[in-house]
């Protein structure tokens, strides 16, 4: 998407701020459909026996779900949540790959009654219960083991998954994962298909991705020696990183799948053996660009010699990330780009908490009250990390494709924040 742009794919953000009202999460269609676009040609195109799965967990709603079916990829789920809408949005489970630690009787039955096409294998004992299931169904779901190389990514600790100190997966220690990989030649319903990996999030180096696949196959040859299992996929994750504020670096995917195919292709060449079919997850670079959001500007306090601080009618509830991992966003008054540069001023969310900071430093012209604010590039882990903190509803999510506006997911009303709460037990007879 681009800075200083009002509107958004022929529509105008000021429009759809009044029709739809603030919050807002406006996606552009076109973008996303670029992102897919360049992804198949660096990679799909590029590299037979390859494949797309949408990581769902960045972004998802019904909409999505369509779009993901309709670019003819598959999704990534993380859980029993995510899989039930993808499912009731139409997706056929074959094109669904399930991941996540610690996934649940219930999540696991009913990815495997419903049949879905992968069970990414994040634990121990996790093969026994997809097992319990497949001979219950009798229904075949081939697995692939998650590891964590033991790669450290430079990027926000919270969102760094690969290292060995990790609650996701299991490191490449052959004692440990040897019986687990035994365990999959018990049932005829759950072959062994290979390995998963996911380094972190906001990558911006392929040299991790090359690091892990140096360990991960230095450890397939140790495996070999003590059992014959086909490799037959390899999924690297996802994690390609974007850029959030302007002159940031915003890397082609082929800079990623170049060195990383070479790898593999080396590797398998060597071995004499076929090259697995290589599987992709991102998420963040599919939506993180094509979204962005809009909040009406509220009160305005100036603490001389101090800070401004600029309130808006959203905050922590719908974009987490800047009090999460102090992320940097960027934002603009929509309408005012041509009145100059005024004052440098904090953008502050509505939420009874210090940290409700949307953007610390951000230099914007003389601001007032009703003003309309963007923030961009915040289409992935905004909407789906959303909570109802102090009790705000969700924002509403329009897309936009060609000048026409769709709403696709309603705002939250406040009678849905509450809508399970039942009545106060104690209440005294009148
Ligand atoms: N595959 C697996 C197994 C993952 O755990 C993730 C992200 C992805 C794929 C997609 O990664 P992406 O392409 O989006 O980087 N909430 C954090 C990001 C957490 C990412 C968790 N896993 C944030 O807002 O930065």
């Amino acid at each position: 998407m681009s800075w200083n742009n009002h509107s958004l794919d022929g529509c105008h953000l000021e429009e759809l701020a009044n029709r739809y009202g603030t919050p807002l999460y406006v996606y552009s269609v076109k973008t996303m459909e670029n992102k897919i676009q360049e992804l198949k040609q660096a990679f799909t195109e590029a590299y037979p026996n390859t494949r797309i799965a949408y990581a769902a967990k960045a972004f998802l709603n019904k909409a999505m779900v369509g779009f993901v079916m309709d670019q003819g990829i598959y999704l990534d789920v993380v859980s029993g949540g995510e899989l039930t809408l993808a499912l009731e949005a139409g997706m056929d489970p074959e094109r669904i790959e399930f991941n996540g630690n610690n996934k649940l009787a219930w999540e696991i039955e009913l990815a495997v009654k419903e049949g879905v096409g992968r069970i990414i294998v994040d634990g121990y004992g996790e093969v026994e219960l997809i097992q319990h299931y497949a001979n219950i169904y009798k229904q075949t779901v081939p697995l692939l083991f998650r590891i964590t190389p033991g790669i450290s990514a430079d990027s926000h600790d919270y969102i760094v998954t690969g290292k060995k100190d990790s609650k996701f997966g299991f490191p490449l220690d052959l004692q440990r994962l040897l019986p687990e990989i035994q365990a999959t030649q018990e049932s005829p319903y759950t072959p062994f298909y290979g390995f998963h990996f996911h380094l972190g999030s906001q990558l911006f180096e392929p040299e991790l991705y090359t690091e892990a696949l140096d360990l991960l196959f230095t450890f397939y040859d140790e495996l070999l020696e003590h059992i014959q299992v086909d490799f037959k996929e390899l999924n690297i994750g996802g994690g390609f990183g974007i850029p959030y504020r302007p002159g940031e670096p915003s890397l082609p995917y082929s800079f990623f799948f170049e060195p990383l195919m070479t790898k593999v292709t080396e590797y398998f060449e060597k071995k004499g053996l076929p090259r697995p079919a290589v599987i992709t997850e991102p998420g963040r670079s599919i939506v993180g660009e094509a979204g962005l959001s809009l909040y009406r500007v509220g009160t305005v306090k100036t603490l001389e010699g101090i800070r401004t601080y600029v309130s808006v009618d959203g905050g922590m509830t719908d974009n987490i990330r800047p009090a999460l991992y102090q992320a940097k966003y960027h934002g603009e008054l929509v309408g005012k780009d041509r009145e100059g540069k005024g004052e440098v001023v904090t953008i502050c969310g509505k939420c009874c908490e210090s940290g409700d900071i949307l953007i610390q430093d951000l230099e914007i012209p003389p601001v007032d009250s009703r003003d309309l604010l963007v923030v961009y590039n915040t289409g992935a882990y905004g909407y789906s990390m959303a909570s109802n903190y102090n009790l705000l509803p969700k924002p509403g999510i329009v897309w936009v494709k060609d000048g026409k506006d769709y709403l696709v997911t309603k705002p939250q009303t406040i009678q849905q924040i509450y809508e399970n709460d039942l009545d106060y037990p104690f209440k005294k007879d009148e």
